[in-house]
């Protein structure tokens, strides 16, 4: 999950002098930003610090980041002629700062921890390409995926392409295994998330390696969770709605789960954060578990209760 971000004063001193964009496309900053939470909190995996919209420019959409504001596209995308302003990009070209990030990260690590690599899903991608920023309702998105579905699904599948290519160029720079966030894929029914989301993640999935360990995450997700046991990846990442040995039994079959406090709970008193610890990897217990948040941690967490979790997580038995 995002483990970088506001909540930690290294961070925000580099944000004051470089916008967040400007960040990414850096190698150096954001290798650095890369390493902050592996040196000051502990934690047992790099996430290489980028977005998941960064590839949506690399298409040729105009994408912002304003003050407190969150994503911004000027020009969303609507229709089925919009999508023809949209490009298949040369990642090597448009996005080959992200690899050297990763690149930069191997080689500062050198083993200390692996480097995750990321992308949306493109039912994801799509809630802000085509709502123009970030939504609470989606309502341009819905009324596309009523009115023309076969149009959305285009538009799906050209975001699907460049995910697959952006995702192999952070394999060959060095990432050690890939997490697919679909944020969004919760608010579809069952049967939706299955005809629309689900293809063109689909087409991911099949375009990666299968050497390559794959972490699925959604939020919302307990009403398809039979589902995503199909989904041929390693691990599935969960919010903090259910307790992991709920996800377990519905699941239906052995799975690695990563997950999942709820990021609320580290604004709490340390002495009940070391309590949901301990809970947590009571819960994880029985199968596979990387402890993890179950959405990012928000930017007003006290660094001193991100580094009591992380360190309860290490110091803990697992029963
Ligand atoms: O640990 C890391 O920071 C890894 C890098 C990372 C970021 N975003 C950096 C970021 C990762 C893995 C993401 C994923 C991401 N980005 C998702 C999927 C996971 C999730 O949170 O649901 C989504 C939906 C996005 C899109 C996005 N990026 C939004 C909606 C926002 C604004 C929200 C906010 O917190 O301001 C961002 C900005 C963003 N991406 C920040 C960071 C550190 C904050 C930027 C800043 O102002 O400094």
């Amino acid at each position: 999950m995002r483990q970088a971000g506001r909540y930690l004063a290294e961070y925000r001193e580099l944000r004051s002098r470089h916008d967040f964009l400007e960040l990414c496309k850096t190698p150096e900053l954001a290798a650095r930003v890369t390493l902050q939470p592996v040196d000051i909190l502990g934690v047992d995996a790099a996430i290489v610090f980028a977005d998941i919209l960064l590839p949506l420019e690399a298409m040729g959409a105009e994408l912002r980041f304003e003050k407190g504001d969150g994503p911004r596209f000027p020009n969303p995308i609507r229709d089925r002629s919009a999508i023809a302003s949209l490009s298949a990009p040369n990642v090597e070209r448009s996005l080959g700062y992200v690899f050297s990030t990763i690149r930069t990260v191997r080689s500062e690590l050198d083993g200390r921890v692996p480097v995750i690599g990321f992308a949306g899903t493109p039912w994801t991608l799509a809630t802000y390409l085509v709502e123009g920023g970030s939504s609470r309702t989606f309502p341009h998105l819905m009324a596309w995926s009523y009115r023309d579905p076969e149009g959305l699904a285009i538009l799906l599948d050209r975001l699907a392409e460049t995910s697959i290519e952006y995702l192999l160029g952070q394999i060959e720079a060095g990432a050690q295994a890939l997490q697919i966030f679909d944020t969004w894929g919760g608010i579809l029914s069952r049967e939706r998330w299955q005809a629309i989301a689900l293809p063109p993640l689909m087409r991911i999935l099949e375009g990666l390696p299968d050497e390559i360990p794959k972490i699925f995450y959604m939020r919302n997700c307990w009403h398809l969770i039979d589902l995503l046991a199909d989904l041929p990846v390693e691990v599935l990442s969960v919010d903090w709605r259910l307790p992991l040995r709920e996800v377990r039994r519905r699941l239906g079959r052995p799975m690695t789960l990563q997950g999942n406090l709820d990021p609320a709970a580290l604004l709490g008193p340390v002495s009940e954060i070391e309590a949901l610890a301990a809970g947590l990897l009571a819960e994880g217990a029985g199968g596979g578990h990387i402890v993890n948040l179950g959405h990012g941690i928000l930017p007003m967490t006290p660094v001193e209760n991100a580094k009591a979790f992380v360190a309860a997580i290490q110091n803990g038995r697992v029963p």
